[in-house]
């Protein structure tokens, strides 16, 4: 095997940030990029020699040809096995999925989630390491720093490998190993879910619409929904992969997904609706006539998770991540089991579900998932909500609204501006953090402030500390303002300002959530200025 020992300089800005690095399209095509971003992957994991690894992304444009690149490269740097998604597709629940049950050393999982794709769009990557899930802050540091100092990378040269053929090809003296992407996630859901349960659900004229975005859960949604559990052709739209994601925004959101909102929410809306992003991992849910936040998703969820299979024996806890409602933490306070806030960033989940302390989780920008794999999980979401209605026989409407009359209702709203000034956000938050300590007694309209604090997580497993994560306003009547710069943006600033208040009388839980939450609204423009820092005079989001 001939391995090219390549010259290169370090590039900068090569940091991981809340989920891979992500940047430009055209960014990751110049010269080097990907080379040098893999091969301080490798170096900071101790070598590739030996290893096997799953490699698969979300179809965008240029997945393909980095697949190419970290192929070649695994092979020089001494790997030993590469399992590829055919055709270089792999959700990220079964990228995970499959490192875990493959005993794989770690994965690549190309995709920049629910962000634009194409060649003037967006690109990622992300190390996933043997338990299946984002690489820790520790492991992303060593990247950082290694990118900081490379001086050489390893690659061979060969022909593309053909992503396309089924089985094992060699490359090198590495095995490529091509499956397919669907099988073993399958397998792990008809194990979770009672299958039969949902497939009567479909057969007694349960109507299903799922968008899959012209994403990568197109195939898994046709697979699972339509063939598997019997919902009607048609039930998957937008199924097939696309480079740019039909020109679209894979986010499913009321924003994003618009077009299955208008559906839900007029006279010919199915029984149920959802969606899923860029990479499948997030989730969307809405029921005729009522879209469900994913704060409030998570909570329905926990409380009835026993009803699937995979869950009877309990939940051993819940986490949820800190700008997330508390609605999930009424849950398990009733259930007697902890209820843990983690920061943003789903690789925080991690510890606690493989230390069994936690089984659920769940985050207000449409993750949710469980102790099954270690990423969030789109499809799994849907199907958990299949099996609950399938023994429950409710509406969507009835079983939220007999959720909030149970353990009162949290109205919760994020507030987005997007691409602001980053260093007016990040004085604003600085001046936020220094003004703390005067917030506690201050009253804003009918709310006063508890207190306030900048969020920092002491991680219960292994006593990690993460500072700074996030400004937290506890405020009277179950009133709670979190603000934080978005980890995720790639141009500019994007300031979250997460709002939330508790409504215990049914009387009062159908209305709109802008004008529930209008009190808290107006705090948060009283406390941080947010007008004057953005000067936009609305948000560009609310979800
Ligand atoms: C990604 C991560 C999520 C996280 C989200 C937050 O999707 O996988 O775990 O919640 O980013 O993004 P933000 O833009 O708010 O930092
Ligand atoms: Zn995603």
């Amino acid at each position: 095997m001939y391995v090219v020992t390549h010259p290169t300089r370090p590039i900068g800005g090569q940091k991981p940030g809340t989920s891979g690095l992500r940047k430009k399209t055209k960014v990751f095509m110049t010269p080097h990029y990907v080379e040098n971003f893999i091969q301080a992957t490798f170096d900071a994991i101790g070598g590739a020699r030996g290893k096997t690894f799953v490699i698969g992304g979300d179809g965008r444009y240029f997945n393909a040809q980095a697949i190419q690149v970290i192929l070649r490269m695994a092979a020089a740097n001494g790997a030993a096995r590469c399992i590829v998604g055919m055709g270089g597709l792999l959700s990220t629940p079964a990228a995970s999925n499959l490192i875990r049950v493959r005993e794989a050393d770690g994965g690549l999982i190309l995709s920049a989630s629910h962000n634009p794709g194409g060649i003037d769009e967006d690109f990622g990557i992300k190390y996933n390491t043997a338990n299946g899930g984002p690489a820790p802050e520790s492991v992303t540091e060593a990247i950082f720093n290694r990118t900081k100092t490379l001086s050489r990378y390893n690659i061979i040269e060969k022909q593309d490998v053909d992503l396309n053929a089924l089985g094992e090809a060699t490359l090198g003296d590495m095995v490529v190993e091509i499956v397919h992407p669907v099988t073993d996630y399958a397998a792990l859901m008809s194990f979770l879910f009672d299958f039969n349960a949902i497939r009567a659900l479909f057969a007694s004229g349960f109507t299903m619409r799922f968008d899959a975005m012209h994403a990568v859960t197109g195939p898994y949604a046709h697979a699972i929904l339509e063939e598997q559990l019997g919902a009607a052709p048609g039930t998957v739209v937008n199924g097939v992969p696309s480079p740019d994601f039909g020109g679209g925004h894979p986010d499913p959101n009321p924003v994003w997904a618009s077009g299955l909102m208008t559906l839900m929410m007029g006279p010919d809306a199915p029984d149920f609706g959802a969606a899923s992003d860029g990479d499948g991992d997030r989730n969307m849910i809405v029921g005729r006539g009522i879209y469900v936040t994913p704060s409030d998703s998570l909570a329905v969820l926990a409380a009835n998770a026993h009803l699937a299979p995979g869950y009877t024996d309990g939940l051993m806890g819940i986490a949820r991540s800190m700008p997330t409602s508390r609605a999930a933490d009424r849950v398990a306070e009733k259930l007697g089991i902890p209820a843990f806030e983690t920061p943003t960033g789903w690789k925080f989940f991690g510890n606690l579900l493989d230390d069994g302390q936690a089984t659920l989780c769940g985050e207000e920008s449409a993750g949710t998932g469980s102790d099954h794999v270690r990423e969030k999980d789109g499809l799994w979401a849907v199907l958990l909500w299949l099996n609950i209605l399938a023994v429950r026989k409710q509406s969507v409407s009835d079983m939220l609204n007999e959720h909030w009359a149970t353990y009162g209702r949290n109205y919760y709203s994020r507030h987005d501006y997007e691409g602001v000034n980053a260093g007016a956000a990040e004085r604003m938050i600085t001046d936020l953090r220094e003004r703390l300590s005067t917030l506690p007694g201050t009253a804003y309209g009918p709310l006063s402030v508890i207190e306030a604090d900048d969020f920092a997580y002491t991680d219960p497993v292994d006593g990690s500390v993460s500072e700074h994560q996030g400004i937290r306003i506890i405020l009277t009547q179950g009133a709670r303002i979190v603000m934080r710069l978005s980890g995720t943006g790639t141009v500019g600033a994007t300031l979250r300002v997460y709002l939330e208040q508790v409504e215990e009388d049914p009387s009062r839980f159908d209305r709109d959530p802008q004008d529930a939450l209008s009190d808290v609204i107006a705090a948060a423009e009283a406390i941080a200025s947010i007008r004057e820092t953005t000067g936009r005079d609305a948000p560009d989001v609310r979800t």
